[in-house]
């Protein structure tokens, strides 16, 4: 079972992967947490080129294949032998993140994209995965609010640097894309306290993970 978490900044998606693999862990199953940008050896190496403001000026498609580098290589090192393994996987962001962020942020084609990552991904897809949605003004208040806390209002402040426009295309890019595959795709309002949210999360992971263990 491939579970992804996607949104825009600071929407929550890394408080609710530690509430669900705890959850998950608690009811006996084998919990994979992992995320991109940067989990696995590539990774490390690329995330400091993607996030740091000092990197502004890359260009949209030497980003998209930077973004494209990473996903190939932590597939094939964390993600697939992780559910060979018999885990749960939990994916911080996925191929939805290029499609809401290069596509509908950036303005790259989305046809094109989808075959990108197809690429990269060699067939391994999510079976659900949550959008968690929140209005960009109060996403990125607690992403910056992060950041300042860890020292990393630079190191990690690429993106959010960029103007509310383009976090309201991203947001509107996932709310889309949800909308084209209601099966997969589920939108959570994640303008609440981080214990109501939860409840939504546990709900629909645990429909979808039925009584199979
Ligand atoms: P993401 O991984 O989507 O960027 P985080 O889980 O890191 O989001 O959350 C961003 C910041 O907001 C963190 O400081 C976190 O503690 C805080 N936070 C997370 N969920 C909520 C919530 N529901 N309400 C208020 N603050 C939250
Ligand atoms: P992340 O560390 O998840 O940031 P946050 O915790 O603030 O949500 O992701 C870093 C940034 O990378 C985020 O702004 C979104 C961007 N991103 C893309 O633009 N395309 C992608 O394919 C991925 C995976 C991330």
């Amino acid at each position: 079972m491939f579970i992804t978490f996607e949104g825009i900044d600071g929407s929550g998606k890394s408080t609710q992967i530690g509430l669900l693999a705890a959850h998950l862990r608690e009811s006996g199953r084998q919990v994979a947490a992992t995320f991109e940008p940067g989990d696995g050896s590539l990774g490390r190496e690329l995330r400091p080129i993607l996030l740091d403001l000092k990197n502004s000026g890359l260009c949209d498609r030497a980003e998209l294949f930077l973004y494209l580098a990473d996903r190939a290589q932590h597939v094939s090192e964390v993600i697939a032998p992780a559910l060979r393994g018999g885990a749960v996987v939990l994916c911080d962001r996925f191929v939805d993140s290029t499609l809401a962020y290069q596509g509908y942020g950036r303005g790259l084609d989305l046809a094109m994209l989808r075959e990108l990552n197809a690429l990269a991904v060699a067939g391994t897809a999510p079976d659900l995965t949550l959008v968690l949605d929140l209005a960009p003004q109060v996403g990125l208040a607690r992403a910056k609010a992060r950041n300042l806390g860890a020292g990393a209002q630079d190191s990690e402040g690429r993106f959010e640097a960029l103007a509310l426009d383009f976090h309201n295309r991203v947001r509107g890019g996932y709310l889309e894309l949800a909308k084209g595959e209601p099966e997969r795709i589920r939108v959570v309002d994640a303008g609440r306290r981080p214990g109501e949210i939860f409840e939504d999360v546990r709900c629909l992971v645990d429909e979808k993970l039925g009584g199979a263990r």
